[in-house]
């Protein structure tokens, strides 16, 4: 059994990548409903709510555990880790080396939570993967909620996409990071922005070839999803078919 966790619904976007690359496995879902969005909250807070779904996750029975979210892996892996050294436990870090190496302009921009924009960990990752391109970071305030209230058409997001990309894209950037699982979702809105002057990165796919590598019994399983959820419940498996999942609604148990 694997354990999946986000602040809400962007995670599913890694584990619908989670499931092509482990078609047998069974998961567990867990969204921390009653505490999104995680991108305006302190690390400290962040971390508690990481440590006590870990060990949610733990206790029925997951022997591998995805943080499915930039904002809580920045504040919380390691902690997560410590917390539990014998689950292995793979983590969703913005693609900042491989957009760093694909861009001709050498200027990128990473798209983020406030959270995940300040941390340290984000801006280790540039310094350790990117020191010869320019990165532009943009805090994306309300966008994770936007995903949340499955308002993926609203005109004010729209608009708010491209106050912030039109000056990046002017000044050239050629690959924009999506370092929120829940802009996943929000693709479509972008790229309307973007057409054809920058390509979108994410990094559901390898997060799921990392935990294929780490999984010790990927065929033992009957490929369900059990999915679970600090409030509205109801609300979560009644999201799959508005993102697109239905797929991946035919496994949940
Ligand atoms: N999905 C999350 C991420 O990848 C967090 C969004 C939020 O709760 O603010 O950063």
């Amino acid at each position: 059994m694997i354990g999946v966790f986000d602040s809400g619904l962007g995670g599913l976007s890694v584990l619908a990548a989670l499931v092509e690359a482990l078609p047998h496995s069974d998961f567990r879902y867990y969204a921390d409903t009653a505490h999104v969005p995680y991108g305006n909250k302190s690390e400290a807070e962040i971390q508690r709510r990481v440590l006590a779904i870990g060990d949610e996750l733990a206790g029925m029975g997951c022997h591998l555990l995805v943080v499915a979210c930039n904002t809580a892996t920045a504040a919380a892996v390691e902690a997560l880790r410590s917390a539990h050294p014998g689950i292995p436990v793979v983590g969703v870090e913005p693609g900042i080396k491989p957009a760093a190496q694909a861009s001709k302009s050498r200027l990128i921009a990473v798209l983020a939570t406030e959270s995940t924009a300040r941390s340290a960990r984000l801006h280790k990752l540039i310094r350790d993967h990117a020191a010869n391109v320019e990165v532009h970071v943009e805090p994306c305030p309300g966008w994770a909620t936007q995903v949340e209230m499955l308002q993926l058409d609203d005109p004010a997001l729209a608009s708010d996409a491209r106050k912030r990309l039109e000056p990046l894209l002017a000044r050239g950037v050629d690959r924009i990071v999506l370092g929120c699982t829940h802009y996943s979702f929000l693709a479509p809105v972008l790229r309307d922005v973007i057409r054809d002057r920058a390509e979108l990165v994410d990094v559901a796919d390898a997060v799921a070839r990392q935990a294929r590598r780490l999984a010790t019994t990927p065929s033992a399983g009957h490929g369900r999803i059990h999915l679970h959820a600090s409030a509205h419940p109801e609300r979560l498996r009644a999201a799959f078919p508005r993102l697109h999942l239905h797929q991946l609604a035919t496994r949940i148990a």
